[in-house]
């Protein structure tokens, strides 16, 4: 048994924070990042915690979806940057939206969404399950270096949502893990053990942007081309590919190593930068609410990020 989606919802706190607002913190400029990321602007979430944007996500998507939160079997929320280690995201959400199912998180940075997907196609799998929320939902600023330009200019606040059902959409996936700390890391704090000896750093992204740009072409090309062999299909027959918006550099790169037209490549990074495990949802609720997905078009959407990891599927709409 696959699964389908029913419903899908998004949202981004109002606050707009400009490249050019950015350049009166770090030293950079508009120019440098359109230019080498692509983003103009980006959402920073000055009230709201990352659980309450994520039940905004999700109450646009149970709309979309037609149901209520009681009709919800589960809830999955992927997050590296929840407001507390316990309760989990997920049961933030399930309280602010009023369900009553088992709720969880998954961490796979970046790519987490789609392992939250992943693992909530297979509880469907199982039986047993009617409606599942998941979600992908980060406050990325309360994690950033803000003296850091190579790293602040990037990242932005943002949830995304999907309602599944079982149904027949999802014809295959890929996760993909290779143990990297040096190109990205978030070490959890210092703690308060008094008898700890080792050194733990801050509670803030470091990135190798490079290697982490290398590793990200290599693995949205692969992946995605991987699945298309899986299911005998070409990338030709893709529609859309939706993946992750961290530069607008490494998704027209996997563009040409595809050979893809880019316009195959769903883009909002202009408008929100990259909101890791946000990114995927929001991204797909737009393209969904935009109405270019027809009936029958085959649509993958991929990630990769933090772990290293990355993740891809496809769906036939
Ligand atoms: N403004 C101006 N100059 C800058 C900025 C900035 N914001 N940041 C870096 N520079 C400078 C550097 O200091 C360097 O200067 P130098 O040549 O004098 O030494 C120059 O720009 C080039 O720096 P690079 O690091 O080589 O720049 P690059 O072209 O690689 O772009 C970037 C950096 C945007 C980070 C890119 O490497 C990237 O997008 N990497 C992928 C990051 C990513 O996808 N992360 C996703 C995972 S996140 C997660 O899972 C949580």
């Amino acid at each position: 048994m696959s699964i389908q989606v029913v419903g899908t919802g998004a949202y981004v706190p109002e606050r707009i924070l400009s490249n050019d607002e950015l350049s009166q913190m770090v030293e950079t400029s508009d120019e440098w990042i359109r230019q080498r990321v692509g983003i103009a602007e980006r959402r920073i979430s000055v009230s709201e915690s990352a659980a309450e944007m994520a039940a905004k996500a999700a109450e646009r998507a149970m709309e979309a979806a037609g149901i209520t939160a009681d009709e919800l079997d589960l809830i999955i929320g992927a997050t590296i940057s929840s407001d507390s280690i316990c309760p989990t995201m997920s049961s933030y959400v399930q309280g602010l939206i009023g369900a009553h199912c088992p709720a969880f998180d998954v961490n796979s940075a970046c790519s987490g969404f789609l392992y939250a997907l992943d693992t909530a196609a297979a509880f469907l799998a199982r039986g047993g399950y009617r409606y599942a929320l998941v979600f992908g939902a980060e406050r990325l600023s309360k994690i950033l270096n803000w003296q850091d330009r190579s790293t602040c200019v990037i990242f932005g606040d943002g949830a995304g949502a999907f309602i599944i059902a079982p149904g027949e959409q999802y014809l295959a996936s890929k996760l993909f893990t290779q143990f990297d700390n040096n190109a990205l890391d978030i070490p959890n704090g210092q703690g308060s053990s008094p008898f700890y000896e080792r050194e733990v750093g801050d509670a803030l992204v470091a990135m190798s942007g490079q290697e982490t740009f290398k590793f990200a072409v290599r693995r949205l090309a692969e992946d995605v081309q991987q699945l298309c062999t899986e299911i005998g299909i070409t990338l030709d027959d893709l529609t859309w590919i939706v993946p992750h918006q961290a530069n607008t550099r490494i998704i027209e790169l996997c563009a040409k190593r595809l050979k893809q037209p880019v316009e195959k490549f769903y883009m909002n990074i202009e408008r929100y930068g990259n909101t890791s495990s946000a990114s995927v949802p929001i991204s797909f609720d737009e393209l969904a609410r935009s109405g270019k997905l027809k009936k029958g078009d085959l649509i993958a959407m991929c990630a990769f990020g933090g772990g290293l990891s990355s993740a891809s599927c496809i769906l036939r709409w």
